[in-house]
């Protein structure tokens, strides 16, 4: 059965100090409580090693990994390296990493295949922007952004990634997907799957939504069957905003 997840996404914010405060206040608010879903922070490479001796019952992940193994690449983070801090996730694809550091379908194809070699989970991240919504054309360009980076895995390796649907008009701007809407791809992205790799491993797939997800919102858009949790991005600043997110399921 899939699972359901709430991962945060801390984007570049937070010094190491600040990081390891949070994680602890959140470690320390979830601790002993049953909830409905796996949680998950993806932090800065730089607070990776430190945040996971402060936490045992969230899961770890970075925001982004590099498309080559090793070598003269100056800046870069490999995916061995993220694999080594004891990080279980890594987000790959995230719409910020396509838009202003170029990535591509084919770059992402390459962190995922690194990603899935080092026993790391991708969270893979898909999504139309506002034009692309305006012309009606969303299914299309996630279903090549699937196709173009994931449709070449085995289904054993398939089975192993997460879906994140963010388009791309929602994030960060207060302005949610309907809850609707949101069904609407998701049921769309799990049928693309089923497609390609049959309905067992589609159904087996947990696909989260992402885009200005709150405490307001996430109880409705996690109600939704093909929702299988969030990816989420301001909201995962806080414990105080957090919390009901987790807790929505
Ligand atoms: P947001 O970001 O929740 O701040 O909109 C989500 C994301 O980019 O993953």
């Amino acid at each position: 059965m899939r699972k359901n997840i709430v991962a945060g996404n801390w984007k570049m914010n937070n010094s190491l100090q600040e990081g390891l405060d949070l994680a602890k206040d959140l470690q320390k608010t979830l601790k002993g409580k049953t909830l409905q879903c796996e949680v998950v922070i993806c932090t800065p490479f730089i607070h990776l090693a430190s945040i996971l001796k402060e936490i045992d019952t969230i899961g770890l992940g970075a925001q982004n990994c590099a498309d080559k193994v090793s070598g003269a690449y100056t800046g870069e983070v490999s995916a061995a390296m993220v694999a080594s801090t004891g990080a279980q996730y890594v987000i790959i694809g995230h719409s910020e990493r396509r838009a202003y550091y170029g990535e591509t379908n084919a770059i992402l194809k390459e962190k995922v295949l690194l990603a899935l070699a080092n026993d790391l989970t991708p969270i893979f991240c898909i999504g139309e922007v506002l034009p692309e919504r305006e012309a009606g054309i969303q299914e299309q360009v996630v279903e090549t952004q699937i196709r173009e980076s994931l449709f070449d895995l085995s289904p054993a390796d398939f089975g192993k990634i997460v879906l994140a649907y963010e388009p791309v008009w929602a994030i960060g701007t207060g302005k949610t997907a309907t809850s609707e809407q949101a069904q609407e791809m998701h049921a769309f992205i799990r049928k693309t799957i089923t497609g390609k790799y049959g309905k067992e491993i589609a159904d087996n797939t947990s696909i989260l939504y992402g885009g200005s997800a709150n405490a307001s919102n996430a109880k409705d858009l996690f109600s939704n069957p093909d929702v299988d949790g969030g990816l989420i991005g301001g909201a995962s600043l806080g414990v105080d905003k957090f919390l009901p997110i987790i807790e929505a399921f």
